[in-house]
């Protein structure tokens, strides 16, 4: 059985990740927009670092929960049938012990060298402006995908959307797009499709919705398909 998971904010929620819509609707005081837009990189280059280096230094006291463990486990008995997609920047499913996690809107702990295009695994900050360790051109960014640019690796995507039997969207308010329309896309292609989330996310075309805290939720979802699939085994 092949399988694509999207995961958003609301996964890491219960880590202590602060969501991007929860709540004010606010971020750090900031509305998402603002921070994380091409403009408003060149506008105020120091904000933006700022932002991003505080966020990035934030992981370092946060801790996966049940949630990405499940997701983890899923990963042992469905291997390579397995898509995890991610929109979040944190590296919460790598530190609970999935091996491929594509991360559609990049990476905080990654910076990107405009000057060479070299992507570089990154803890530290980057207000201070270090070299790029590639051409030491001092152009490194996030690496982050803003508003406004090409999410990561969406052929890959679109095609396991398309081929897959199951979509299952984690903590996301399907706001955003393209990752809002991958539950058209893969119904389209003839997948059964489920939403495990604490409220009903925007683009509610899912077959199934289950409301509720995603430690509760994605376990219990892990353990009943793993049961199904050893039961036709
Ligand atoms: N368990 C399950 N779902 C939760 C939990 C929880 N503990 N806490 C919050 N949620 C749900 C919220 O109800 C909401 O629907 O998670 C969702 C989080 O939505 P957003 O804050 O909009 O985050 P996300 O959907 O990941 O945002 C998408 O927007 O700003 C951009 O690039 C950014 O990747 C991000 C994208």
């Amino acid at each position: 059985m092949k399988v694509v998971v999207l995961t958003g904010a609301g996964i890491s929620a219960e880590s202590g990740v602060p969501t991007f819509r929860g709540e004010d609707g606010l971020w750090e005081g900031h509305r998402p927009e603002d921070v994380a837009t091409p403009e408003a990189f060149d506008a105020d280059r120091a904000l933006v670092q700022r932002f991003y280096d505080a966020r990035r230094a934030s992981l370092a006291r946060v801790q996966p929960n049940a949630a990405h463990r499940a997701l983890a486990e899923l990963e042992q008995v469905l291997g390579d049938d397995l898509l995890l997609v991610t929109q979040n920047i944190d590296d919460l499913h790598e530190r609970g012990g999935s091996k491929r996690v594509l991360h559609m809107h990049g990476e905080l702990r990654a910076a990107w060298c405009t000057a060479c295009d070299q992507r570089t695994p990154w803890l530290g900050t980057l207000l201070d402006e270090p070299p790029c360790p590639a051409c030491g051109a001092h152009a490194l960014r996030p690496d982050v995908v803003w508003f406004g640019e090409m999410p990561y690796e969406m052929d890959t995507i679109h095609l396991a959307l398309f081929s897959c039997d199951l979509f299952v969207s984690i903590g996301t308010s399907g706001v955003v797009y393209p990752a809002a329309g991958f539950v058209d896309y893969a119904a389209a292609g003839g997948a059964d499709t489920l939403e495990l989330n604490l409220e009903r996310a925007a683009n509610s075309d899912f077959r199934v919705s289950r409301q509720g805290l995603a430690s509760e939720l994605v376990p219990a979802w892990v353990g009943e398909l793993t049961a199904t699939l050893q039961a036709g085994a």
